[in-house]
């Protein structure tokens, strides 16, 4: 009986000490929470050069950073899987430890905006959860 208690007790913690995994959250929520008073999710590219020079953004536009981590890092391997590894792993990184000297933006954006301040409030699974929608989200999308 005993052992049975304890065991029962056992099996309840873990269940409670289950962690959310990124399956479990949907980056788009997390978009809306953390990132979009900064970035704006889609703007044309000449939205994007009259919005800037109006100076009415905070960041570049969604769409852009997407496409912009996906023309500078490739991968050199007909492996997408790989090639999604890669791109999570920088944008996970980079909201961890943001730096202008490792930033994949462009000079004019990051002598405009400076550097992002680091996104330390998002747990590991937010941060995947994330990272896979800003690549996932513009896939089919031109800028
Ligand atoms: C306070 C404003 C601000 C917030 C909030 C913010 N960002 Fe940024 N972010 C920036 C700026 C400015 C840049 C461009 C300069 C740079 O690369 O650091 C940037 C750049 C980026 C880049 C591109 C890095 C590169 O090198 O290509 C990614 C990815 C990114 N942000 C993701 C996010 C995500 C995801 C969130 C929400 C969890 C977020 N940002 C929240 C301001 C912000």
């Amino acid at each position: 009986m005993k052992k049975f208690a304890l065991l029962a007790l056992l099996s309840f913690s873990t269940l409670f000490a289950a962690e959310l995994t990124s399956d479990d959250i949907d980056g788009y929520d997390i978009y809306n929470r953390d990132c979009k008073q900064c970035h704006v999710e889609f703007l044309t590219k000449s939205e994007t050069m009259t919005a800037l020079k109006a100076k009415k953004l905070l960041a570049p536009p969604m769409v852009e950073v997407s496409k912009r981590i996906q023309e500078v890092i490739t991968v050199n391997l007909d492996n997408e899987e790989a090639r999604l590894f890669v791109h999570h792993s920088f944008i996970k990184a980079y909201l961890k430890q943001p730096d202008i000297f490792t930033s994949l933006c462009q000079d004019h954006a990051k002598e405009t905006f400076g550097v992002m301040p680091a996104q330390t409030q998002l747990t590991d699974a937010e941060a995947q959860a994330v990272a896979e929608w800003i690549i996932d989200r513009f896939e089919d999308v031109e800028f």
